[in-house]
């Protein structure tokens, strides 16, 4: 889904009405329109030109599941309409009205049945069978990809580790606060006064990887050209860290992915792997080992007086804790908890922007860490595009860096 369910309800409420120039009907998070008298998205809220009907026209939609049920998580909501709502309590409340009606979700997707035997029950089906037939579930395509067992493909490898994130953090304990769309992103302009992340519960960082991947993020100055330290601290800090990661759900998926493709025999040597091109240091100025693929992606570097990768959102939220960065807004927004935002972030007595940042919130750090490896390993220096979250595309970019390391991987748009 594009921007924001908010976006998609204002269209099917109000497509074929004519927009009455002093009316946010059908221009809801619509660029900025200067014919028009008031505006119609975030930013008018920073520069107080609203049309009077923005806040019952185009934020109305965050609090009703009407067009929304089934929908993935997105933390930038209020309330929320699949099925997971219940357990975790931020139902909308018209969600029992508008979508489950007492129907087990289940049967209408594939999710967790793909290849299942037929099943005359079911309103519609998972295995190779229902194409001949056209009586697939609508995500037969994007989940079970062809038919094939979940861990075949990319696609149903990022599904099931997306599913499997035990360590990803949502629901109330992540409270997000995107705030203005930057329609010109090349002005780096703060339009957002308040901190990306409003609140995340504490007490879900003080479990799982998180301590251990929290510990790593001041190891390394971010400045190219200044040797990193790797103390024998640090190298144990490290070896913590993939303990934690090894013990995951997800990187017992990614092994068996890896595994059934031949790339790797033994568990040893896919954690000797994953270390290796994760956290061997190399240089990227001046000969000096400055810089690793982690550093690079996960923490961030300052490269020719601009902020180069740095793609975690936990080490965002840190740093806005500490006040080291300053977010001044998105230019887009896509499921599942994908952000394309631009920050400022100070360091050493200067500022350096970083214009485009795509990070994708609540992610545990084995989940990126995953999907990255399985990228580069299988199509370095490329674009790969699958599904996650049930069925939604979305891309990784990795690229190599002398012959072997990664020297960038980060979702794309
Ligand atoms: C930090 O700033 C000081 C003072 O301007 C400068 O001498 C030093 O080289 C800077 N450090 C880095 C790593 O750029």
């Amino acid at each position: 889904m594009l921007f924001s369910p908010i976006l998609v309800l204002c269209l099917v409420l109000h497509i074929g009405i004519a927009a009455s120039a002093d009316s946010c009907s059908g221009r809801c998070n619509s660029g900025v329109d200067s014919s028009k008298s008031c505006q119609c998205n975030s930013a008018c809220e920073t520069y107080g030109d609203c049309c009077t009907d923005y806040q019952s026209e185009c934020l109305g939609g965050a609090y009703s599941c009407n067009s929304r049920c089934g929908e993935s998580y997105n933390s930038g909501n209020p309330c929320h309409c699949n099925d997971l709502c219940s357990q975790y309590s931020n139902c909308c409340t018209d969600y029992d009205s508008q979508c489950s009606g007492g129907v087990d979700p289940g049967v209408d997707s594939c999710s967790s049945r793909c290849g299942e035997s037929y099943n005359a029950a079911n309103p519609c089906h998972c295995n190779d069978q229902c194409t001949q037939y056209s009586n697939c579930c609508t995500d037969y395509d994007s989940l079970c990809s062809g038919g094939g067992n979940p861990g075949e493909t990319l696609s149903s490898l990022a599904e099931a580790l997306w599913e499997a994130d035990d360590n990803g953090i949502g629901g109330s304990d992540l409270v997000f606060n995107r705030q203005a769309y930057l329609s010109n992103y090349a002005a780096r302009n703060d339009l957002s006064s308040q901190p990306l992340f409003t609140y995340v519960n504490p007490a879900k960082l003080d479990t799982g990887t998180w301590p251990t991947f929290r510990a790593l993020l001041d190891n390394y100055i971010r400045f190219t050209g200044s040797s990193d330290t790797n103390t024998a601290n640090e190298e144990r800090e490290i070896e913590n860290f993939l303990d934690e990661v090894f013990n995951t759900r997800v990187m017992d998926l990614t092994y068996d992915y890896l595994f059934n493709k031949g790339y790797f025999s033994s568990l040893s040597a896919f954690r000797s792997y994953v270390k290796d091109i994760w956290f061997t240091s190399y240089t990227r100025s001046g000969g000096v080992l400055d810089s690793s693929a982690f550093e690079h992606t996960f923490v961030g570097e300052v490269k020719n007086g601009k902020v180069s990768g740095y793609h975690n959102w936990l080490a965002f939220y840190e740093d806005e804790l500490e006040g080291n960065v300053n977010y001044y807004g998105y230019t887009s927004d896509n499921e599942p908890n994908q952000i394309l935002m631009q920050f400022r972030l100070d360091d050493n007595g200067s500022s350096y922007y970083k214009e485009l940042a795509s990070i994708i919130y609540g992610a545990s750090p084995e989940f990126e860490l995953a999907i990255f490896t399985v990228c580069f390993k299988e199509n370095p220096n490329a674009l790969s595009t699958f599904t996650m979250a049930g069925g939604i595309t979305q891309k990784v970019q990795t690229w190599d860096y002398n012959g072997g390391y990664i020297g960038s991987a980060y979702f794309s748009v």
